[in-house]
């Protein structure tokens, strides 16, 4: 154990890294990806069983958690960690990127962004400086800055004047972080798909120095191809002795091409949201457990899989809870769906350090070409 915060780079494959970033609550292999507990919970998991699944550590969002059940409960009642009962890393969203997707009237002006709460339309103001004080009661490891990630589609100067702003609010946060040792403050890199604008953030964030570079405002409706445009060079933009992530991503064939170009960590609700909605994630594809095929097949979901969902029941199983609603349904989907996502980031690992990124991408691939699944 530890009692700062360190990365550690292991061995590279092209653009690829593996390693791992040492905290005081534990370490995280990276490449890792982290499984999304908005509101306290990974939903239908207990935290053993996320942990189980091989997750090294959780996401949780200031927004969700500033209006329900409130910062400073969650601090008198010591913290995020023992309120979740999970005393690994946790890293928390800043809150500024969910008021824009979930808040009913909202004002943006430079000191910050005032909102009506989606849940009773109470009013709430986030900044930088409240930003850092609600993740810091929460006690979140790992701090993302109070940044803006502008609604697509936006013109050029739109994306530009915004990405200015959060650089501005970056600096902000840096200072309203203070020297807090243990923890982690990563910078969030904006700029949408304009090369020029994705290098200037780079270098606001460099000069101002973070523990970790986050690529945001990727994955909002730009498409793959646009997205790994970006990620073409984004990620060597970035201090290479520093762990970069990118926000909110996504789908497993996402998670594989943001690997082979130096992406070290990752999240994304969809292996538990999906999950809830009858959706599986396997290494031959995805189905939906919910269509009347699987009604009568007495087969596992995935027979090379070792979940609970996949050693103990078949789909035929899966698919009668789905259809009646039962809330182990959503509980087996989650866990799969997390095990598969968890396995394939121990897969990319195993693979970068056996120098063997390639082959294992080739397979990945021809496994879920395969057709019926
Ligand atoms: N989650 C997904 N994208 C983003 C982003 O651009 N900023 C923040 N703060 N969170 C995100
Ligand atoms: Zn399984």
């Amino acid at each position: 154990m530890t009692d700062r915060f360190s990365f550690t780079l292991d061995a590279t494959d092209g653009k690829a890294r593996t390693g791992r970033i040492d905290t005081p609550r534990g370490t995280i292999r990276t490449p890792a990806f982290m499984p999304v507990g908005t509101a306290a919970t990974v939903k239908a998991m207990l935290p053993e069983s996320v942990r189980a699944t091989g997750a090294d550590i959780l996401l949780g969002n200031t927004y969700h958690l500033m209006l329900r059940p409130g910062a400073e409960r969650i601090a008198r009642l010591g913290g995020l960690h023992r309120f979740m009962n999970w005393d690994r890393p946790i890293l928390t969203d800043s809150g500024g990127f969910q008021v824009m997707s979930l808040a009913g009237l909202r004002k943006l002006t430079e000191e910050g962004v005032t909102f009506a709460s989606h849940i009773d339309g109470s009013k709430h103001m986030l900044s930088p400086e409240t930003s850092m004080e609600i993740q810091r009661l929460l006690g979140s490891d790992i701090v993302m800055c109070f940044d803006e990630c502008p609604a697509l589609p936006a013109d050029k100067q739109t994306v530009a004047a915004s990405m200015r702003m959060s650089m501005r609010w970056a600096q902000r946060s840096r200072d309203a972080f203070g020297d807090r040792p243990g923890h982690a403050l990563f910078g969030i890199m904006q700029g949408g798909v304009t090369r020029e604008l994705r290098e200037e953030s780079a270098e606001a964030l460099k000069a101002i120095g973070f523990d970790g570079y986050a690529i945001g405002g990727l994955a909002v409706g730009e498409g793959q191809e646009a997205m790994f445009g970006v990620l073409d060079y984004a990620p060597g933009c970035l201090p290479a002795d520093k762990p970069r992530y990118l926000m909110g991503v996504g789908k497993p064939d996402d998670i594989v091409g943001a690997v082979q170009r130096g992406v070290d960590m990752m999240d994304c609700v969809l292996p538990s949201r999906s999950g809830r909605t009858g959706q599986a994630w396997t290494r031959r594809g995805q189905l939906n457990i919910k269509n009347a095929r699987h009604a009568d097949d007495p087969r596992p979901l995935d027979a090379d899989c070792s979940c609970p969902a996949c050693t103990g029941y078949s789909r035929a199983y899966l698919h009668h809870v789905f259809r009646a609603q039962e809330m182990i349904s959503g509980m087996l989907l989650t866990w799969h769906n997390l095990h598969y996502f968890q396995e394939l980031m121990a897969g990319l690992r195993a693979a970068i350090a056996a120098g063997m990124l390639d082959d294992f991408v080739a397979d990945f691939h021809a496994q879920r070409a395969g057709g019926d699944i």
